[in-house]
């Protein structure tokens, strides 16, 4: 008998490893060279390390390569220095991201010797929306990989392998940390049953440095606790909490923190007992600190009759800067409204000078187009990395403000809203593979620019399945000049492309309603909160459109330090991309270029639907590079891409039109 349930044990094993095949990432198996390692000192993570470079030895054959751990003051925690035949860290998980470093760098060509690496943020970490039932909300690649609705407290071998693949996947590039489950919290997320599967997920991860955390919902202290209330500054309310954190700590003794989504969207918080977001997030950051634990205190609020939502969070949170706990994170979401197409930043970067902060991206395409549409997202990341605060002076940039080169936060941190999920290539679009790696390159480097990303990206995802190809048609084509530079433009141009046939010039949250995907601009049913609709942000009228944020206004532009406040303020010098962002304008006001507004904006959504069909007759050129299947898969969500780009084109530009009343240009193809 037991003979029989090993082997079967056995069998399961063999099929999820072949299973894994195809969910291999920018980790491709590669052909490895011999070579010998050097480690003296012992540790599950330092045996994967040896592990890895073993099997994805590309340099010298036949080379002896050492593992270091050496105090040295130029390195950070997770830091690396990569030398001839050495790399050198202060700690296991040093090496380890050191060995992946080294492995990438000899696929890309990167430069090797002397290179010293410390990431940018001490916290890197992944925000799953994932429901305890198994469903993600904003999830596009099926369901969690964590929880499920049937069994939901068995863990089987295939969940470990895909738990182990998952954090493979994150410490290869330098992902330290995951929030296991939705923002909009379970309370019984923190019942027995469910923190027991915390640990043996927790106990996957650890080798691979990628420590986990929890979302929670505020009002635990009542519906799990039975308690009457949960204020943070009542007693038993404190002390539930802080018994609670004792128990996750003596199941998990790693355990990063907690997430907090609290006063927003109906999430219960400190708000209805009349306390501040400072009173709920110290609370838990007190029950937390004895055991190192942060808070991650979200900033994403906003109410139905504010005059301006693209104002509210600024408003609430500013004047508590300074009032938070030091292991106290507040997470803000790259601009002020909601994971827009385009937004500028947040104003509350660079602002709260005395609170550590930390941006929020969104790696899942919530509102950009799911897992169809092509959209590399690190250039839009990289948009608002590099944007410039002027808090503290010229330079200032969003990064700056916020990796504690400016300001000296105790953590610092980002987080990215996961993709992922159990689809076969997990994250449903071959090219949504990159966003995830997109954001964990940057968390690790804040200045890298995008177009090193996906270079490095597609060499290491494509390379092998193209020299396979091309060795087995025997012809010389030169993959560089054929394969990676087109699509690399393809990745660089496809934000700017979403952002042109779904809402140019400054226009946002004008989707359809809930599911987000798809042109809405006209829906505003009776008794739905305004600032749900789009009606609210686009405010066309025969007088115009845009959202007047001026002094004028709603005056948001004043949250900006100056020079921004004046030049978003000012038409003459508001940058065009944000225009109907910060200004309300007729529709015949003329452009830069000498086109009327109503021109401009035609020719933004006929240009974002040429560049995808362009997109599409490029990819019909690739199919030697490609494995079939993703050929075929890219090729067809790109068709679907397409259809919807023409019906984000031809719905936004009929809705308008019935409001600007002006012909559209004759060189456009008109809608249908
Ligand atoms: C968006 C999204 C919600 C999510 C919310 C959040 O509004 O549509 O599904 O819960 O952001 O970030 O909390």
């Amino acid at each position: 008998m037991k003979k029989i349930i090993i082997l079967a044990l056995a069998f399961i094993t063999a099929l999820q490893l072949k299973a894994q095949e195809g969910h291999q990432l920018w980790l491709r198996s590669k052909e490895s060279l011999p070579v010998t390692v050097i480690c003296t000192m012992h540790s599950p993570t330092l045996t994967i390390a040896e592990q890895e470079l073993r099997n994805g030895w590309q340099g010298e054959s036949g080379a002896t390569v050492k593992l270091t751990i050496k105090k040295n003051k130029a390195l950070k925690s997770d830091g690396f220095r990569l030398d001839k035949n050495m790399i050198e860290a202060t700690t296991d998980l040093g090496i380890l991201y050191g060995v992946y470093s080294l492995l990438r760098r000899q696929q890309t060509g990167e430069k090797m010797i002397g290179t010293i690496s410390n990431p940018s943020y001490q916290i890197r970490i992944l925000n799953h929306w994932d429901n305890l039932d198994g469903t993600i909300e904003r999830g596009y690649a099926g369901h969690s990989i964590f929880w499920r609705k049937t069994n939901p407290f068995v863990v089987t071998l295939k969940d470990k392998a895909l738990w182990k693949a998952y954090a493979r996947a994150n410490a290869s590039i330098g992902i330290n940390g995951a929030v296991l489950d939705n923002v909009n919290a379970s309370p019984k997320i923190l019942s027995e049953n469910y923190l027991n599967r915390v640990k043996s997920i927790a106990d996957v991860l650890r080798p691979y440095g990628v420590r986990v955390y929890l979302s929670v919902n505020f009002a635990s202290p009542i519906s799990l606790g039975g308690l009457k209330t949960a204020d943070p500054l009542d007693s038993s309310v404190i002390m539930w909490w802080k018994n609670k954190v004792k128990e996750i700590y003596s199941l998990i003794p790693d355990f990063g923190g907690l997430l907090v989504k609290a006063s927003s969207e109906g999430q219960p918080g400190p708000q209805q007992y009349g306390r501040t977001h400072a009173d709920g997030a110290n609370m838990l950051a007190d029950a937390l600190k004895p055991y190192k634990g942060v808070v991650m205190w979200r900033a994403f609020v906003y109410t139905a009759n504010d005059d301006d939502r693209a104002k509210q969070a600024y408003n609430e949170f500013m004047p508590l800067d300074g009032k938070f706990r030091d292991n106290v994170i507040i997470q803000v979401k790259n601009g002020p409204i909601d994971f827009q197409p385009r937004e500028p930043f947040s104003p509350l970067f660079g602002a709260m000078k005395k609170t550590s902060i930390m941006p929020e991206l969104q790696i899942t395409q919530e509102y950009l187009g799911h897992a169809v549409y092509l959209v590399f997202l690190s250039t839009m990341w990289e948009e608002c990395l590099k944007s410039d605060t002027y808090q503290q002076g010229e330079g200032s940039t969003v990064a700056r403000c916020t990796d504690g080169s400016i300001y000296p936060q105790k953590y610092t941190a980002i987080a990215g809203v996961s993709n992922i999920g159990l689809d076969s290539n997990w994250c449903g679009h071959p090219f949504a593979q990159a966003n995830w790696y997109a954001f964990g390159r940057l968390a690790w480097n804040d200045t890298l620019s995008s177009s090193q990303i996906a270079d490095e990206w597609l060499k290491m995802t494509f390379y092998k399945d193209a020299s396979k190809k091309l060795r087995e048609r025997n012809y010389k084509i030169d993959w560089t000049k054929n394969f990676l530079k087109p699509v690399k433009q393809i990745m660089l141009e496809s934000r700017e492309t979403a952002v042109n046939f779904m809402m140019p010039l400054g226009l946002h949250h004008i989707m359809s309603a809930n599911g987000h995907y798809g042109p809405g601009p006209w829906w505003a049913p009776k008794g739905v909160r305004p600032d749900w609709t789009p009606p609210y942000y686009h405010q066309a009228s025969s007088n115009g459109i845009g959202f007047d944020r001026t002094a004028k206004g709603s005056d948001a532009v004043s949250q900006y330090h100056q020079p921004l406040a004046t030049e978003f303020n000012n038409l003459a010098t508001c940058p065009e991309i944000f225009l109907l962002w910060f200004h309300h304008l007729p529709w015949n006001y003329k452009m830069k270029n000498g086109r009327t507004l109503w021109n401009a904006l035609c020719y933004h959504y006929d240009k974002g639907v040429k560049q995808v069909h362009r997109f599409q007759q490029e990819w019909d050129n690739l199919k030697p590079f490609v494995d079939s299947a993703q050929f075929k898969l890219v090729q067809l969500k790109l068709s679907q891409q397409y259809d919807n780009a023409v019906l984000w084109k031809d719905a936004c530009l009929l809705y308008f039109q019935q409001f600007s009343k002006m012909p559209i240009p004759k060189d456009i193809t008109p809608p249908v």
